[in-house]
């Protein structure tokens, strides 16, 4: 099953591409959690793509098309993939269609206001990278699940937020319409308990596989 992900910053996207890639034994591929590595283990990519994740705008097309091709052609993704914030403008969707065929494009749709305050209190595990609101971190800055340490993103403070959901606005919504005419978008309530979206996703998926 090849699947791309879609959806404004913090429509949770991440939480439910690492569900959903379980149930379907898929690997889970996110260009964001690529470039955060990249960062982290200072890589001449990383270097170069700090300033301008930092600045909520997007990485060159030609270096994410570059990652993403180099990924998909490894042996995990020939039974699918699901990827994660990638592609995010026209052109990134263009090249993956030269290289790939996505069979649906899963649009998690969330208001505004709720990404605002969902992303304001978003803490990231530094070492396997799980997010959490920080009201179900209960004051703790533990990941529960490795044990690393619970941190705020670079880019989750509000000036660069702001800034994401306008690059959101302007360079990724139009792929909405982009797989709607390729009837591949399966539209999804992201605004409901985790568990309600990951059970609207799996029945969207089924339907449409069948
Ligand atoms: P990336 O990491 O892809 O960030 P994003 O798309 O902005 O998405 P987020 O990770 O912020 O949110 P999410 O939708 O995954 O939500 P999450 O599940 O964490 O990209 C970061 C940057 O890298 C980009 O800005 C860009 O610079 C660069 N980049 C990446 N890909 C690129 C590309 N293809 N081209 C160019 N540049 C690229 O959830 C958010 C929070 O809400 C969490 O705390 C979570 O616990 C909580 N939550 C999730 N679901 C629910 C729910 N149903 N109810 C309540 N809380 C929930």
């Amino acid at each position: 099953m090849n699947l791309v992900f879609l959806g404004p910053p913090g429509a949770g996207k991440g939480t439910q591409a690492a569900r959903i890639s379980q149930t379907y034994d898929i690997p889970h591929i996110s260009t964001g959690a690529m470039l955060r590595e990249a960062i982290a283990n200072q890589t001449p990519l990383g270097i170069q793509a700090k300033a301008t994740i930092e600045r909520g705008e997007l990485v060159s097309d030609e270096i994410v098309i570059g990652i993403v091709k180099e990924r998909l052609a490894q042996a995990d993704c020939a039974k699918g993939y699901l990827l994660d914030g990638f592609p995010r403008t026209v052109p990134q969707a263009e090249a993956l269609d030269q290289f790939s065929h996505v069979e649906a494009a899963v649009n998690v749709d969330v208001p505004a206001q709720v990404i605002i305050d969902r992303i304001a209190g978003r803490r990231m595990c530094q070492v396997c990278g799980e997010a959490l609101h920080v009201d179900l971190l209960k004051g703790s800055d533990t990941c529960p699940k490795c044990g690393g340490k619970m941190v705020q993103r670079d880019d989750d403070k509000p000036e660069t937020v702001r800034n994401r959901l306008d690059v959101y606005e302007k360079q990724t919504k139009p792929l909405i319409d982009y797989y709607r005419r390729q009837n591949a978008l399966l539209d999804v309530n992201g605004n409901q308990p985790i568990d309600e979206v990951q059970a609207d996703i799996r029945r969207a998926l089924e339907e449409a596989m069948k």
